[in-house]
C-alpha cells in the first residue's frame, strides 16, 4: 500500500456510473483516491470504472478512477491519473491543507507552515512537486518510513485488542514482531502448531497495516481440492473449461488493495507454487484461459502447521518460494509453553462464556484450575476454548470443576491423571516411527539407503520396517 495522505473533505461529490450520476457524501480524501457514503440509495458496482466530480478549490475539477465496494453504503474510488494529472489537480490543496493543519500527515508531529520537509520523520510535504507524487505511488511503506516512525504512532499494541490474549514472554515477543510487520508491506509467514492463532495473527497484521480499509480474505490452501484452487486463487475467463460459461475473479483479484491469507500454504500444490512465486516477484498473474497478465495490488501472509523446512528438503515445497516467504516470519508457541497465559485465558474465556450465556459461575475449583496448567492442549488455544464453553454450558455448579472439563485424559501430566506429560519412552518410540517412516518414503523403501540415511545396520532396517508395518 502507498504512503498516500489524507485531508478531510466533508464534501458532497458527484459520480457518473452505469446508472447515470449519483451522489455521495465524501469522508476522506488522498491523493490516490476517496473514500465516500452514498446517500441517496443508488451506488456503483464493485471494480466499475467511474468519473467523479470534485469541487477542490472552488473549482469543479474531474478525476477518473476505479470503485473498491466497502459495505452496502460505502466505497472507495482509486484515481486512475498519470502523475502529473494528480499533482496539478490536487497537489496545491494538499500542501495548503496539510500545512494550516499544523500537523504532518504520517507522524502527526507539529510542522510550520514554512516546512518542506517533516522535522520529525522527514517525510517530504511539498505535493506540487511531480517527483514526490511518483515516489509515493511506487515506494511501499515499510521501505522508507518503518523504524523512523515514533514509538506512540507505530501502531496499537495488540494486547490493547480484545480478544488477543498474552503477556508471557514469549507472546510479548510475537505482538511486538506484529507490529513491526504491520508496518512493512512485505510478504509474512507464520507457523504454529494447530490452534495456536496463526489466522488471528494474519489478521492482527492486516488490521494494523495500511492495508487496513482494504479486505482480508482467506483461503485454505489444504481444504480445496486441487483442481479447484487454481481457479479459486487466480480466477478463470468465459470458456476456459467446461463449465466456465462466464469469467470469474479469483482470490488474488479480490483482494486488491488488501491482504491474503494462504492457510496450509504446505499444501500448495507445486504448479500452483510456481504461479504464486511469480506473483510475488512482481505481482502479476493470468486468470485460467487469460491471455494477459493483470496486476493485484495484494499482500500476502502465509501459514502452516508443517514442519515447511522438512517439506522443502524432501522436495515437496519449492525452496525459492520458502526463501521469498520466510523472510518475515513469526513461530507462535503452543499453549503448553506460554506460562501463566493458560490460566489467565482460562479465566476470560470463562467470563466471555459466561456473560454470552447468562451463566452465574463464579469460577474455578482448585481441582480444574489444576488440571488446566497440567494438560497439554495438544489443540492449542482454539482447544481450550471449546473445552471451557462447553464446561459453561454443561456444569450445574457454581464452580467448574475437573469432571466438568472434557479433555483427552492422555494429555495430562503424572500430578493429575497418574500418567506422565513427557514420557521418553513414548516420546521416542514416535520419533523413530516419523524419521522411519520419512526414511522409508524419501527412499522408496531401499534398505542400503535407509540404513545409510538412519546411520543404523541393514538388519536393523529390516526389524524397523517390520515393527512399523510399512510392508
Ligand atoms: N492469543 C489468543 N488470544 C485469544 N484467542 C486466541 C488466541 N490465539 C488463538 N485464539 C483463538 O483460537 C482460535 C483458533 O485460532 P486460529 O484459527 O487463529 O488458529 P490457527 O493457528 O489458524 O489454527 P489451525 O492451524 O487449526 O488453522 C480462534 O478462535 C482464535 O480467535
Ligand atoms: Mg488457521
Amino acid at each position: 500500500m502507498r504512503l498516500a495522505p489524507r485531508v478531510p473533505y466533508k464534501e458532497t461529490i458527484h459520480i457518473k456510473c452505469k446508472v447515470g450520476w449519483i451522489k455521495a457524501r465524501c469522508e476522506d480524501l488522498s491523493l490516490f483516491g476517496i473514500k465516500f457514503r452514498y446517500i441517496n440509495g443508488e451506488s456503483c458496482e464493485h471494480h466499475e470504472w467511474v468519473k467523479l466530480k470534485l469541487r477542490i478549490n472552488n473549482r469543479s475539477t474531474v478525476f477518473r478512477g476505479r470503485i473498491y465496494r466497502k459495505e452496502d453504503k460505502r466505497a472507495v474510488v482509486l484515481f486512475n491519473e498519470e502523475d502529473r494529472t494528480l499533482s496539478d489537480l490536487l497537489g496545491g490543496f494538499f500542501t495548503e491543507t496539510i500545512k494550516r493543519s499544523g500537523k504532518c500527515p504520517y507522524c502527526k508531529a507539529r510542522i510550520s507552515p514554512e516546512s518542506l520537509d517533516c522535522p520529525n520523520c522527514h517525510m517530504p510535504l511539498d505535493f506540487t512537486r511531480v517527483d514526490l507524487i511518483q515516489a509515493l505511488r511506487r515506494i511501499k511503506v515499510g521501505d522508507i518510513i518503518a523504524g523512523k516512525l515514533p514509538e506512540e504512532v507505530r501502531g496499537k499494541v495488540c494486547e490493547e485488542k480484545t480478544d488477543f490474549i498474552g503477556s508471557c514472554k514469549k507472546m510479548r515477543e510475537v505482538f511486538d514482531l506484529i507490529r513491526r510487520f504491520a508496518s512493512t508491506d512485505y510478504p509474512v509467514l507464520i507457523l504454529g502448531e494447530t490452534g495456536t492463532g496463526k489466522e488471528l495473527t494474519a489478521k492482527a497484521i492486516h488490521e494494523r497495516s495500511i492495508r487496513k480499509d482494504g479486505p482480508f480474505l482467506a483461503i485454505n490452501c489444504g481444504a480445496i481440492p486441487k483442481e479447484l484452487l487454481e481457479a479459486e486463487l487466480f480466477g478463470y475467463e468465459k470458456g476456459a473449461f467446461t463449465g466456465a460459461d462466464r469469467k470469474r475473479a479469483g482470490k488474488i483479484e479480490l483482494a486488491d488493495g488488501g491482504t491474503l491469507f494462504l492457510d496450509e500454504i504446505g499444501d500448495l500444490p507445486f504448479p500452483l507454487q510456481v504461479k504464486l512465486l511469480r506473483f510475488l516477484e512482481d505481482y502479476t498473474f493470468d486468470r485460467i484461459g487469460g491471455n494477459r497478465s493483470q496486476k493485484a495490488d495484494v499482500r500476502i501472509i502465509a501459514a502452516t502447521n508443517k514442519d515447511i523446512e522438512e517439506l522443502v528438503r524432501e522436495g515437496r515445497f519449492r525452496e525459492d518460494l520458502y526463501y521469498r516467504l520466510k523472510v518475515l516470519s513469526i513461530k507462535l508457541p503452543p499453549l503448553r509453553e506460554r506460562e501463566d497465559d493458560i490460566v489467565l485465558m482460562a479465566k476470560y474465556f470463562l467470563e466471555k462464556f459466561k456473560r454470552e450465556q447468562g451463566r452465574d459461575i463464579e469460577g474455578f475449583t482448585d481441582d480444574a484450575m489444576e488440571l488446566i496448567k497440567n494438560y497439554a492442549w495438544p489443540g492449542n488455544v482454539r482447544e481450550l476454548i471449546n473445552v471451557i464453553k462447553k464446561a459453561v454450558v454443561m456444569t450445574d455448579k457454581r464452580f467448574i470443576d475437573s469432571g466438568d472439563l472434557d479433555i483427552n485424559s492422555s494429555f495430562v501430566s503424572k500430578n493429575v491423571s497418574g500418567k506422565r506429560l513427557f514420557d521418553l519412552k513414548e516420546h521416542m518410540e514416535r520419533l523413530e516411527r516419523e524419521l522411519v517412516e520419512k526414511a522409508f518414503r524419501i527412499t522408496g523403501g531401499n534398505v542400503s539407503r535407509m540404513s545409510s540415511m538412519l546411520g543404523v545396520s541393514r538388519p536393523t532396517v529390516y526389524k524397523l520396517i517390520e515393527k512399523y508395518g510399512l510392508i
